[in-house]
């Protein structure tokens, strides 16, 4: 089907030439969870050196766990919101105590996991077949016009990490909010939006 051949072209064009994130070396589930928090606030090229000095001073959940709330606090200065901070703390504090739950299921009852992060760490920590749907994803399936993002998940286990990785980095990189790059889209000829995408406008100054 032309969503098959869509997502496999953007499988393809990820494992081409994806970027060498730290993150994306580990399948570590606190790691991969300090990345995800961080990231929800923070340019990638920001969170790179903030997300490799938390992990040498905080190097597992267990170690963060222990760490006094304040030196926490302290670290997470220039990230965004305090609450993340306290909330992956806490989160940690849990996973100390009862070891880290088994899926997306588990992840989301823990303090300040929402869905989006339940499925980042229960698929690239765990490789469950789960859809990871943040604004990329959710873009990305719009624009194809092939179906809701969960549709878009490969049966296979293995491809849908993959997947999960690809969709932000395409993005990131391509498929941008404000200003697509079609001509460099892997996925170009099956897409409903190829070169007519919309670029909704900015926010008016101070609606922010
Ligand atoms: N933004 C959120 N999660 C990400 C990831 N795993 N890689 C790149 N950008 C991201």
């Amino acid at each position: 089907s032309a969503r098959e051949q869509a997502v496999d072209a953007i499988l393809g064009w990820y494992g081409r030439g994806a970027r060498d994130l730290p993150w994306r070396r580990t399948r570590d589930p606190y790691a991969i969870l300090v990345s995800e928090v961080m990231l929800q606030q923070t340019q990638v090229s920001r969170v790179v050196e903030r997300y490799l000095r938390w992990i040498e001073r905080w190097p597992t959940a267990g170690g963060l766990a222990a760490a006094d709330r304040r030196d926490v606090l302290a670290a997470w200065v220039g990230l965004g919101y305090n609450s993340r901070a306290v909330r992956l703390h806490e989160a940690c504090i849990a996973v100390a105590r009862h070891g880290w739950p088994a899926d997306a299921a588990g992840l989301r009852r823990l303090p300040g996991i929402g869905p989006y992060t339940a499925a980042a760490v229960a698929s690239f920590a765990f490789g469950e077949r789960v859809a990871a749907v943040d604004t990329n994803a959710v873009r990305i399936a719009a624009r194809l016009g092939l179906g809701d993002p969960h549709e878009l998940l490969p049966e296979a286990p293995e491809h849908a990490v993959t997947w999960n990785q690809a969709a932000m980095e395409l993005g990131a990189t391509v498929c941008r909010a404000r200003d697509a790059a079609c001509h460099r889209c892997p996925a170009e000829r099956w897409c409903a939006s190829a070169g007519r995408v919309v670029i909704p406008p900015r926010a008016a100054a101070g609606s922010r």
